[in-house]
């Protein structure tokens, strides 16, 4: 597969079959997804990978969690989103949850509904395999960006193997029930989960697909 293939098959999958993901696949494509590069070389990556039997126990404290605390675990210690987003970043927010909800049939009224569904995120949409991100409290906006970095060139590395994924940025409300599950020390910080396994094709939410921006909307040439 060449690397404009996977770029372009990537996308946020949201529901997928329990078919197992190979240890040795996971193993691989986490250790090449290191290649990414990071400011200084500073690797501030630091990642958990769950499946198995501690999935399915993690998932049903997941889904205790967020029926006690709805709004988040406080304090929540990052904001996903810039408290008064404007436009036109607002504007790509909501066409893609309207998108979202679309392909799902679930209309603006149906609260309850989006809101069920939403639940599924703490699921890992099915997935058999959950993936957190975590990062040193030391480190500021130009480690986390290379987080972003291995993240994706992880993503496209389970493309080419035929595995799909969803970062989740969502596990960050419940920042508390993953930290005492994972048992990770203080110092490391929760950046977001990763839904990875194989797409169901059948479900009605496999029909997502998120439109982008043209060039010119974010892209000035000088010359
Ligand atoms: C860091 C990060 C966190 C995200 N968090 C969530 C999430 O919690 N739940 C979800 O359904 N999608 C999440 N997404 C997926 C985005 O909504 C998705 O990438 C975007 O809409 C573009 O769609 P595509 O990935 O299918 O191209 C996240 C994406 C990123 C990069």
């Amino acid at each position: 597969m060449k690397v404009s293939e996977a770029v372009l098959a990537r996308r946020s999958v949201r529901a997928f079959l329990p078919t197992p993901v190979p240890r040795s696949l996971l193993e691989e494509v986490l250790a090449k997804a290191a290649r990414a590069p990071s400011g200084g070389n500073l690797q501030p990556w630091r990642i958990y990978v769950v499946s198995g039997e501690p999935l399915a126990r993690f998932k049903a404290q997941a889904a205790q969690a967020v029926r006690q605390s709805p709004m988040g675990e406080a304090p929540l210690e990052y904001d996903i989103y810039p408290k008064s987003l404007k436009a036109p970043y607002r504007d790509y927010r909501f066409k893609n949850g309207e998108d979202l909800y679309a392909t799902l049939g679930l209309a603006r009224e149906n609260k309850f509904a989006r809101l069920g569904w939403f639940a599924n995120n703490f699921q890992f949409f099915g997935a058999p395999v959950g993936l957190f991100c975590l990062v040193d409290r030391q480190m500021g906006p130009p480690q986390w960006s290379d987080l972003g970095m291995y993240l994706q060139s992880l993503m496209l590395l389970l493309r080419e193997a035929g595995v799909d994924s969803c970062p989740q940025e969502c596990w960050s409300i419940i920042h508390k029930t993953v930290r005492s599950f994972l048992a990770a020390p203080e110092e490391l910080m929760l950046f977001c989960g990763m839904a990875i396994g194989y797409e169901n094709p059948a479900a009605p939410v496999s029909r997502m697909r998120a439109e982008r921006a043209p060039l010119q909307d974010f892209c000035r040439f000088i010359d």
